[in-house]
């Protein structure tokens, strides 16, 4: 049996103030579609490190050009300004080994700091752009910035185009018979607080792995 939902379950209810009306969105949670985790890097107007914990993107190839859409950047955030300003970034990808680390840059987002060093990672120059690179992620997409769009007149987000203009990749990874891109040594996955309409159940945020079928 299917259930339709043209309006938010009366079990859902705010955690905080703002959650279901300002920041997200109750549909967020009832699909609780996974989507990739990464971290976009960057350097800020004064030259320190920026590093920006991502989720919702996705990633096309057109015309011989491969393009990585985030679906979700704040207006507010640092990787915003810096996008603006110096029109590139990196994009890391963590295997579940590192992505603790990944995760402190939230804690170390000081306009002062050096986030990726802070936070117990290692910067390496990246090869196109100029944007640090995490060393410990096994896979470092180098973007240049196409264009933004609001998400609707006055939205906090906006959707960014960025174009991949290098990729440096392990070698273990690209190759399936090794530890291959997937499974749980492979591409991490955000898994936004799934929520049951029928009882209102919350459970927390978490992150997975993607197993083939075939
Ligand atoms: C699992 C997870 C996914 C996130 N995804 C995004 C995202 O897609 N876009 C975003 O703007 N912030 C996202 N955030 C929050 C940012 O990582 C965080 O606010 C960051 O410190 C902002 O960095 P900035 O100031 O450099 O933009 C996410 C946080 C977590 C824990």
């Amino acid at each position: 049996m299917k259930k339709e939902f043209s309006s938010m379950p009366l079990t859902f209810k705010e955690q905080w103030p703002g959650e279901l009306t300002v920041m997200f969105s109750w549909q967020d949670f009832l699909t609780a579609i996974p989507s990739p985790l990464f971290v976009a890097t960057s350097y800020k107007r004064n030259g320190k490190e920026n590093a920006c914990l991502q989720s919702w993107a996705t990633f096309i190839g057109d015309k011989g050009e491969f393009i990585c859409i985030l679906g979700w950047v704040s207006k507010k955030g640092h990787l915003y300004e810096t996008l603006k300003n110096r029109r590139c970034c990196v994009l890391n990808f963590p295997s579940r080994d590192v992505y603790d680390k990944c995760a402190e840059t939230i804690k170390n987002n000081g306009y002062e700091d050096d986030e990726i060093t802070k936070s117990g990672l290692t910067v390496e120059k990246a090869i196109t752009v100029d944007a640090p690179r995490i060393r410990e992620c096994f896979l470092n997409i180098e973007c240049e910035f196409l264009w933004e769009h609001d998400h609707f007149a006055g939205s906090n987000d906006v959707t960014v185009a960025l174009r991949a203009t290098h990729i440096c990749m392990d070698t273990d990874r690209c190759d399936e018979n090794k530890s291959g891109r997937y499974g749980t040594t492979g591409y991490m996955y955000n898994i936004h607080s799934p929520r049951n309409p029928e009882t209102g159940e919350i459970l927390p945020d978490c992150f997975g792995a993607l197993e083939k079928y075939r």
